[in-house]
């Protein structure tokens, strides 16, 4: 038996973390410090694109880029049925309209069939494709779809630091206007809570920081009311403007030195990532009730999640069954995700047909998402593969 409880997923903070916060935590500024900048630095040098804002979570990340991108109570916005609550909630804060398309039913990532069905029919005005579990949507014929249908792209990144896409990774914008990232416990690195928005586009850099900060600006050459902002010529040393409705929707300081520290092992935590994937393809390849995910060759997956999918009805027991079982002997599993249009407030809200979600209904049946994590121990995945093949037969 183990020693320890394995979630599905977990963070990895080493005594090079713990330094860094600490040094923070002991200097003059603890909120708005020097981190953020250089996080936000080397972050975007990382993912190779021009702009990176850092933000409390994942959510605030898609909220601030829905903002900058001008969506409110007349627009559209479309993403994907399987995916957290989040990608469509940040549509439903201004008042927009919320379009669900189906899955790929390999990748889990968005149809862009189903997109394009939606198009069709409607006017979008925003397409948030999720990269599932690390492995990116197909963003070439989601690009495709916008120069046809005219539209903006959020990636919703939050599952995909790390990985990479025709050889770009993740985060760099190459073919989308603004991708997201959340940095919880679970995800490919941690500041505890926190996010962050890449973009290549000034005008939405510059919209994404003013919303973050209370809708707040304190460049002088941008001060409308100039009569008192200036003191003859001197700007007034107190003076800011709020120019727009806006949040508080920033990181700390202290999370940022976490997050640069988190960041120069993500390489490494990736690789880890893969290989403990690798094993499990091998391991459950040779159990007729399991499926492993597959990967697109022109993707490099992140691993945030490893989700099987299960014939639970050939084996005779219900997924409620296998979880519990599998807690037993100390494994976490979980179902990552309950379908939008099964919760209730969107059930309510919009009548979803269930019948444009066939892969959807099929992955929701069968998915369990099992432990992944950099520091799972060899004996430890051992021991998740041989106690699934005996549970799952
Ligand atoms: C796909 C996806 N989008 C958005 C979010 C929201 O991120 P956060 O929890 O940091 O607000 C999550 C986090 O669970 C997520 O998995």
């Amino acid at each position: 038996m183990l020693k320890r409880f394995l979630p599905y997923s977990r963070q990895n903070i080493d005594s090079s973390d713990i330094k860094n916060v600490i040094q923070v935590l002991k200097s003059d500024f603890i909120t708005q410090g020097p981190n953020i900048n250089r996080f936000e630095k080397e972050f975007a040098k990382y993912v190779g694109a021009k702009y990176a804002v850092s933000c409390a979570t994942g959510t605030a990340a898609l909220h601030l880029s829905c903002l900058a991108l001008g969506i409110n109570s007349n627009s559209r916005l479309a993403t994907t049925s399987i995916t957290f609550v989040a990608s469509a909630n940040c549509g439903e804060f201004l008042g927009a309209n919320i379009y669900l398309a189906d899955i790929d039913k390999d990748t889990y990532c968005m149809s862009p069939t189903s997109l394009e069905k939606l198009l069709k029919k409607n006017k979008i005005d925003v397409v948030i494709p999720v990269h599932m579990s690390g492995h990116s949507s197909d963003m070439e014929k989601i690009l495709k779809l916008k120069k046809k249908y005219n539209f903006k792209i959020i990636e919703d990144s939050c599952h995909a630091l790390g990985g990479k896409y025709n050889n770009h990774k993740i985060g760099s914008c190459k073919y989308s206007d603004i991708s997201t990232f959340s940095f919880h416990p679970v995800k490919p690195i941690t500041t505890g809570e926190g996010g962050m928005i890449t973009t290549n586009d000034k005008k939405i850099y510059e919209q994404l920081l003013i919303y973050r900060t209370h809708g707040i600006i304190k460049d002088q050459k941008k001060f409308l009311n100039k009569k008192n902002a200036f003191d003859k010529k001197n700007v007034n040393r107190w003076y800011y403007e709020m120019i727009d409705l806006g949040y508080n929707y920033r990181l700390t300081d202290i999370q940022s030195a976490l997050g640069l520290s988190q960041l120069k092992k993500l390489d490494k935590f990736t690789f880890k990532r893969n290989n403990i994937a690798k094993k499990y393809d091998e391991a459950f390849k040779k159990n007729k009730y399991i499926t492993t995910p597959k990967i697109r060759k022109n993707v490099e997956h992140a691993y945030h999640l490893y989700t099987i999918l299960i014939n639970f009805k050939k084996i005779g027991k219900t997924r409620n069954e296998i979880m519990t079982e599998l807690f037993k002997h100390k494994i976490g599993t979980q179902v990552l995700y309950i379908p939008l249009y099964k919760q209730p407030y969107y059930d309510n809200k919009y009548k979803f047909n269930i019948k444009n979600f066939k892969n959807s209904e099929y992955y929701y049946d069968h998915a369990l998402s099992i432990p992944i994590f950099p520091d799972l121990k060899i004996k430890e995945q051992n021991y998740i593969i041989n106690t699934i093949n005996k549970v799952i037969s």
